[in-house]
This record gives C-alpha cells, structure tokens and sequence, in this order.
C-alpha cells in the first residue's frame, strides 16, 4: 500500500494505490483501512469527498458486502450519502430500520436482517448488517452502514474496526 502525492498545477492530487490481503486477520485489515482513510481525509475539509472517498474504500476492503456507505444526518433524519453499491432508500426515520436505530446512538451488529423487527430492505440480497454512529460533540451526525449477502457476516471485531473508522471521521464528514 502506498500514497503518494504529485503536483499538477497548484493542485496536489493525491494517488493511492493498495491491495487488501483477503487472509489478513481483520484487526490488521482494519487498522490498514483506517490507515488509508485518515490518510485520505485529514487535509480535505469537504466532507461529501472526504465519505466519497471512505465508501469506495470500504467497498475495496470489506469483502462479502454488497452495499457500504453513509446516510447523514438532516434535519432529524437520515438522508442517503455517498456510497457503494445498488440505489438505496433516499430518506430513513430515526427509529426505523436497521439505520434508524443507530440514528439513536447505538451500534447495530444484525446477524440476520429477517430476524430484525422494521428492517428496510433497500437491496433484496442484503441478509445481515453492521450498522455504527458517528457523532459529534455527542450527536448523531451520520451512520456507517455495511450490508452482506451472508447471514451473520459481521462480528465484534468488524464492530470495533468501523466504530474506530466513525471516530476519525467525526469532523471529517
Ligand atoms: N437496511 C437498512 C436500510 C439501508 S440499506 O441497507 C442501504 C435499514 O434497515 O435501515
């Protein structure tokens, strides 16, 4: 993995070239992509470039996903951001959905979406979600949303690699 930076112009455009190792423990996987988004988005003060950016590389990092990506927070619902993968539900009430209940503050690690009282299906081949506030100053600005074609494709340890990812995009996004 390596990031280099060229001048074009007056403009640094920054290059980033990696290869995820599909057999690294996940902790090591994590810590690699949280890496590439701290690297990605600490000089960019826009925040859509900055989930723009973190979305494509959850997409290249997280496999068995078929949808990662963010809904923001906006005037008191959700409101889709940027992200990778099918079209999705534009607009999503706090309290509703898999979403809407991490609107509330609370990581949502859903093993199995059907199982999941409300759950949205946005993408009919979604079976299980990871789902993860990002606040600041103690608000819900945004969620983190991975969704899988696997039943229980999310565990403790992807918890903690995407709650660390919401923590460095705080005030970021
Ligand atoms: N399944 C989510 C909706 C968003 S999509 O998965 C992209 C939910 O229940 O909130």
């Amino acid at each position: 993995m390596g990031l280099c930076a060229l001048l074009h112009g007056a403009y640094m455009v920054a290059m980033f070239d990696f290869t995820p190792d599909p057999d690294a423990p996940k902790a090591d996987l994590y810590a690699t992509l949280n890496e590439a988004a701290d690297a990605l988005t600490r000089d960019e003060p826009d925040g859509v470039a900055n989930m723009a950016n973190v979305a494509a590389l959850m997409g290249e990092f997280i496999s068995d996903t078929n949808w990662v990506g963010f809904y923001r927070m906006v005037d008191g619902g959700l409101v889709l951001g940027p992200f990778v993968g099918r079209p999705a539900c534009i607009r999503i009430p706090v309290g509703v959905g898999v979403c809407g209940a991490a609107a509330k503050g609370e990581t949502q690690l859903v093993k199995d979406v059907h199982a999941f009282p409300g759950h949205i299906a946005c993408d009919a081949r979604s079976q299980s979600e990871l789902v993860v506030p990002i606040k600041r100053d103690g608000e819900v600005v945004a969620v983190i949303d991975l969704d899988s074609p696997s039943i229980g494709r999310f565990d403790d340890e992807d918890r903690a690699g995407i709650e660390a990812l919401a923590t460095l995009l705080s005030d970021r996004i």
